[in-house]
């Protein structure tokens, strides 16, 4: 329950061992939270997340079991949270995986598992979560969305496609809360230099978790439904957006 200033007391990160969920609430503790709750699919390998956590002056962090792709446990796993630290201010839905495109196009079950946790185990996180924050009537659900859905590229198009999805799931849901007090933030980074990318040639305008962690924390002071990481990108998408399809087929994107 944010405390009687307003500041953000709560946060629950889904995917915990995520660099871009891990800095999110590194900064939110910066900012004043102090209990953390970090749910992933390996709460054993937090435990140096917890320790930055504490370093930063949390005094409460949870690790606890969560699997995306496991929709039946979710709305178990929300209620234990929720009973045991109390009303969620901010869920930050940060797991995600990229998988290999070389593969996935090719196979169909590859591809069904991109889409299944990407897409299908986010779509059940954010219904269950918004669930509470409806009950609370308050609180943020901050989405990692990516510009990779916002004009999907045939050098990525089953990841793309999946946070395509996910992008607008989540800002039919931000609709939907309107005057609930409950609200989603859609946060939409370009190249973030994270575990996912780990070997990965650096694309233009790449960023960082903690600056993706900033705007984050910008956009939840603010009323915005959708912001970009870093802001420039929301030019730069937008003029891509028109591209004609067969000139952006041929673009090095
Ligand atoms: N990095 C980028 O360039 C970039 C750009 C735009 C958007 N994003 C999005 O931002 C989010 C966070 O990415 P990141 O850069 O922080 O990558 P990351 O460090 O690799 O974090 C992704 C996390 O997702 C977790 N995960 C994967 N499948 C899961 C499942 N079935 N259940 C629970 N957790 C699962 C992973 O858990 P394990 O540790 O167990 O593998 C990992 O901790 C993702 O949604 C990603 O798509 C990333």
């Amino acid at each position: 329950m944010r405390n009687a200033v307003g500041d953000v007391q709560t946060v629950l990160v889904l995917g915990g061992g995520s660099d871009i969920g891990s800095a999110i609430a590194a900064r939110l503790v910066q900012q004043g939270a102090r209990t953390v709750v970090l749910a992933g699919r390996r709460p054993e390998a937090y435990a140096q997340a917890e320790q930055s956590l504490r370093s930063a002056g949390a005094t409460t962090v949870h690790r606890v079991s969560f699997d995306a792709d496991d929709t039946d446990g979710h709305p178990k796993v929300i209620a234990e949270v929720v009973s045991t630290v109390g009303d969620l201010d901010v869920t930050v839905v940060a797991f995600g995986v990229l998988g290999d495109q070389s593969v996935d196009e090719h196979d169909p079950a590859a591809a069904v598992a991109v889409a299944r946790t990407n897409y299908l185990g986010a779509v059940s996180a954010m219904t269950v979560v918004s669930q509470q924050l409806r009950t609370q009537g308050h609180g943020a659900l901050v989405v990692l969305s990516s510009v990779a859905g916002e004009r999907v590229r045939r050098s990525n198009f089953v990841y793309g496609s999946t946070k395509a999805g996910l992008d607008g799931f989540a800002t039919g849901l931000a609709d939907a809360l309107q005057g609930t007090g409950a609200r989603v933030l859609v946060v939409r980074p370009g190249f973030v230099v994270s575990k996912m990318t780990a070997g990965m040639d650096k694309a233009p305008l790449s960023t960082t978790p903690e600056a993706v962690a900033e705007v984050v924390v910008k956009g939840l002071a603010g009323s915005a439904t959708v912001v970009w990481a870093p802001a420039a990108l929301r030019l730069v998408m937008s003029a891509l957006r028109h591209v004609p399809r067969p000139v952006f087929r041929r673009l090095p994107v």
